[in-house]
């Protein structure tokens, strides 16, 4: 073959170990498809601003279709990265009279920073719906659960009962906080770098509006320079996904303890466990092992895209294709991990006899006794703290008699003389009652926790809605791209294959 990049600077060609140290190929197959759209998008710029003539912009969108047909299997993978082999297929295909002239007013700068924004931005939507579903499950699952005793932990002591539709609760609002997130660096991703070129921009009348239209960005990046050199957006990217994994992590670190035979709070469903070599007997959690394991993968994607773009000087340097296989890693790694976690969730056994059980041991209602006292008996709460505290220390029975007798030799008076009963000790050892009280926005009380799932999936509603807005206008801009390339060729391509 005769390389198109090489043939005229460089007499000399790298070896196949150079090759594989400095190609991007391999990474470069999560943006074959953006790229043939970016190629077309700027083919038909290039004719509409009379850069390009009518037979060559439909010759190349003939031969971008061709090549977008064959797959990225029919290129030559020995050339440094999928933009160069791309082009040197078209050439291939059309010649280098009409094929040639594709790259006009380009550089592959702006070319893979755009390639990387369109197939980020389908990436990140799915992320997002997939967000969606998971908090989706956690709410069904707290909606069945709002009478389900358990401990709440502090310190992963036993603290304060509470109910397993309040623990669920938690962590869907934590999820909702993400998919914000995810939504955000969405809107800094879908700006459109196209037409800077090198960084200098281009002598020739490009159209960027056109591009960045026909491409369903959202805006244009109006630094030439600034938009080939910057890479915040997959920083911004991969820490919204450090942050989901984080939060993953933390429900995958309860999924295990919660599976042990100590706690027996929950059974996974047999998919997500596996089992041991030699003990027959054993059921593993290993999916939830391994999202919390992934955790540190996605870490990992985030540090290095962090240290590879420190203090690199503007604009391109090549350092920054390093960039991209840390960002489709962590973004592979979290989408996979969303999704396995919604199916823990859906399918999880929750032993709700053995929480419930668990859900006092442990003094778990010693607050609401110090409580009572306070709001009973009218002494300080520093004070009920310490009649309580000296319950616990000495594992006594909270009865009326013990209480009056540490009241006395700690406030020289007894409690029932001030009005406590054992009526009211025997409520403030319930848990069911330590729940139900605590019906405050935001606190476990069924009522409290039914009213707060009802408007999550309210908001989740609206969160859909948007999602399936943003969907829309990109489809409608790539619909509308796709028209455009078959007035010149005469035949659709499928809009429904381009989407990641
Ligand atoms: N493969 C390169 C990357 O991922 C594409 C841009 C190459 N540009 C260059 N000036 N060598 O960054």
């Amino acid at each position: 073959m005769s390389d198109i990049l090489r043939r005229g600077r460089l007499s000399s060609t790298p070896d196949e170990d150079i090759i594989r140290f400095t190609s991007s190929m391999s990474a470069d197959k999560w943006i074959f498809e953006a790229d043939v759209l970016v190629d077309m998008a700027h083919t038909v710029m290039l004719h509409e601003q009379g850069i390009i003539k009518e037979k060559d912009c439909t010759g190349i969108l003939k031969g971008l279709s061709i090549i977008r047909e064959e797959g990225i299997g029919k290129l030559d993978h020995s050339y440094e990265d999928i933009h160069i082999s791309l082009e040197s297929r078209l050439i291939d295909i059309v010649g280098e009279d009409t094929g040639g002239r594709m790259h006009s007013g380009r550089s592959r700068n702006d070319e893979v920073a755009t390639c990387i924004r369109i197939r980020l931005r389908d990436e990140l939507l799915s992320l997002a719906e997939e967000l969606l579903e998971l908090q989706t499950t956690l709410l069904e699952r707290a909606a069945g659960n709002t009478e389900t005793l358990m401990p709440g932990f502090t310190h992963l002591q036993h603290a304060q009962p509470t109910t397993f539709a309040h623990h669920l609760v938690a962590h869907s609002d934590a999820i909702g906080r993400d998919i914000e997130r995810v939504i955000a660096a969405f809107s800094r991703v879908n700006r459109c770098p196209l037409g800077s070129a090198a960084f200098a921009s281009t002598g020739f009348d490009l159209d960027r509006n056109r591009t960045c239209s026909l491409l369903g960005f959202d805006s244009l990046l109006g630094n030439s320079m600034d938009a080939v050199s910057t890479r915040d957006f997959l920083i911004e990217s991969a820490s919204a996904m450090g942050n989901i994994m984080v939060n993953l992590s933390r429900m995958a670190e309860e999924i295990i303890i919660w599976s042990s035979t100590e706690f027996s709070f929950i059974e996974l469903d047999d998919m997500y466990a596996s089992t041991s070599s030699i003990m027959p007997q054993k059921k593993n959690p290993d999916s939830a092992e391994l999202v919390r394991g992934k955790t540190g993968t996605v870490i990992g994607a985030l540090m290095s895209l962090l240290s590879l773009c420190k203090a690199l000087p503007l604009s391109y340097n090549r350092d920054l294709q390093e960039a991209t296989p840390n960002m489709w890693r962590a973004v592979e790694t979290t989408r996979g991990a969303v999704r396995i976690t919604k199916g823990m969730m859906s399918g999880m056994k929750v032993n709700s006899d053995s929480m419930a059980q668990k859900s006092v041991l442990g003094f778990t209602t010693a607050t609401e006794l110090a409580d009572t006292l306070v709001r009973c008996a009218g002494i300080p709460f520093r004070t009920a703290h310490q009649i309580v505290g000296v319950l616990a220390r000495d594992n006594e029975k909270p009865t009326l008699g013990r209480i009056d007798a540490i009241a006395c030799s700690i406030l020289g008076e007894d409690l029932s003389s001030r009005g406590l009963t054992d009526a009211m000790i025997k409520e403030a050892l319930d848990p069911v009652m330590n729940i139900s009280k605590r019906d405050i926005t935001g606190g476990p009380a069924p009522v409290e926790v039914k009213r707060g799932i009802k408007a999550r999936r309210e908001e989740i509603g609206k969160v859909q809605e948007i999602l399936t807005e943003m969907n829309r206008d990109i489809e409608d801009s790539l619909k509308q791209l796709f028209s455009v390339v078959e007035g010149y060729i005469g035949n659709t391509p499928d809009s429904q294959v381009t989407r990641g």
